[in-house]
């Protein structure tokens, strides 16, 4: 992509409206633009990386064995009335009255309707077990919403969906959940810790948040210190192996974490005082059993081996897509713009030519745009007749990970410059040489994603 032909509306002024870093950042790289109270357009630069985590989310759940499909935002509300859950849902619902008096809403969440997708077509515990996932827009007419895309009316989400014979089988796949999301997050360079969490409107007894610590995180959150050691890290899994994702649960869950609404100050008081923390965290997910909460309600049975008839066990599991962009830009940022973990970066590189319209200068800079996008790094090659700390500025503010500066003298010597964004630390390199550790630099992400199929 060439900037003088991309549309990257960046801001001069920090907007007045924002009151957290992310939130400015966004409006000031020209991520988006609010279309009305917690409601935005993704432009170009904040599409992309909108499309990143959701990737990263969709992969991690097909690795899983989880299924994507795609339900609608519209609902009907029988479905709700049937549950029970259409009174009880209160004034965060949208609803909408259709041509013909029929009573709508915009989903808040889809417990109901894959209750009844699942009612449709299954009948055996021999298609069990089954899990299915949608990565969908939803609409909550939060109070206050605030902070840009973290409390949004309507935002992405992924919401997954366990179908199972057993209490322990939905507790394997409740666990499973646990494992693919410690994935997921560290893949964007996030660590979000799992802390014992209140089930609120959707019910139940189990249930995790994953939350990423910041100052400007909307809960209070208590841990043992040591959990933040905890890695996931490179380590094999068999998601289908009972112990092994219990054992992960274990270790992960082990330790002392909770929210403000779970916290239990007696048993905090037990861990040694060096180790006790208390922060505040930002939730990008969250994890639920709720056994037949919706299933009994509903009639979603399944016939067993002995041939009688039971309700299913149940688990819903969300991940806030949308809302990890913000978590990703508070997590990750200095004083100058975002800064990306390459995993999610909407650009793996720029370039910045110090010399527009300076023949060798633009010829090189063309050489390494087709080199790069050969290599499939496809870079932000800033091509417009501005000064270097112009487009120095930008590249920061935008927060690619890596920056090529191309200039007549580098050039002299056969050389450009590599520069970390997170670092500041440059390197002179041959372009040659640049390419290929730009393509060793992402060559563990690119392999992270050719091993699953594409999700969709
Ligand atoms: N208003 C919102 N704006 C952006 N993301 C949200 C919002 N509400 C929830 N999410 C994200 O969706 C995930 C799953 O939602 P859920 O746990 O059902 O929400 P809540 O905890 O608010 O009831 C949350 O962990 C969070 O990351
Ligand atoms: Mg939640």
């Amino acid at each position: 992509m060439r900037l003088s032909r991309y549309f990257l509306p960046v801001l001069k002024e920090t907007p007045a409206e924002a009151q957290i870093v992310s939130h400015r950042l966004m409006l000031r790289a020209g991520m988006i633009k609010q279309a009305s109270a917690g409601n935005y357009s993704w432009l170009p630069l904040g599409y992309r990386v909108l499309k990143k985590v959701e990737r990263i989310v969709h992969e991690e759940q097909v690795r899983a064995g989880h299924i994507p499909l795609l339900m609608p935002t519209l609902q009907s509300a029988d479905l709700w009335r049937e549950s029970g859950r259409y009174d009880a849902y209160g004034p965060e619902m949208l609803r909408i009255r259709d041509r013909h008096d029929r009573d709508m809403l915009y989903g808040p969440t889809n417990e109901e309707m894959i209750t009844d997708i699942f009612r449709s077509y299954v009948n055996s515990y021999r298609d069990l077990p089954l899990t299915l996932y949608h990565i969908q827009w939803k609409f909550r007419d939060e109070v206050r919403p605030r902070f840009g895309v973290m409390r949004g009316r309507e935002f992405l989400m992924k919401d997954g969906y366990n179908f199972d014979l057993s209490k322990e089988a939905a507790l394997h796949a409740y666990n499973r959940h646990l494992v693919s999301y410690l994935r997921t997050y560290e893949r964007m360079g996030l660590q979000a810790i799992p802390m014992r969490a209140d089930s609120g409107p959707i019910g139940g007894d189990d249930t995790h948040e994953f939350l990423v610590l910041a100052e400007t995180g909307e809960s209070e959150v208590f841990y043992d210190s040591e959990i933040t050691d905890l890695k996931f890290g490179d380590r094999e899994i068999d998601y289908g192996s009972v112990e092994q994702c219990q054992a992960v649960l274990e270790e992960f869950t082990s330790r002392y974490a909770r929210t403000d609404e779970t916290h239990d100050p007696a048993l905090f008081d037990q861990i040694p005082e060096a180790r006790r923390r208390v922060a505040r965290g930002i939730e990008v997910g969250q994890i639920f059993y709720f056994g037949t909460k919706y299933s009994e309600p509903m009639g979603a049975t399944v016939q067993t081996a002995e041939g009688g008839k039971v309700p299913v066990h149940m688990g819903s599991h969300g991940i806030g897509v949308s809302r990890l962009v913000g978590a990703l830009i508070e997590a990750n940022h200095d004083e100058n713009g975002i800064i990306w973990p390459e995993g999610v970066t909407p650009f793996p590189c720029g370039i910045v030519n110090l010399r527009q319209g300076d023949g060798e200068t633009d010829a090189a800079c063309e050489r390494l745009y087709a080199a790069l996008t050969k290599a499939g790094l496809e870079p932000l090659y800033d091509d417009r007749d501005e000064r270097a700390g112009a487009k120095f500025a930008t590249m920061d503010l935008i927060g690619l990970p890596w920056r090529l500066t191309v200039g007549p003298r580098g050039l002299k010597n056969g050389v450009v410059e590599l520069t970390s964004r997170r670092s500041g630390a440059s390197e002179e390199l041959a372009p040659e040489d640049a390419v290929a550790r730009l393509q060793e630099i992402y060559a563990p992400h690119r392999a992270l994603s050719a091993s699953v199929p594409l999700p969709v």
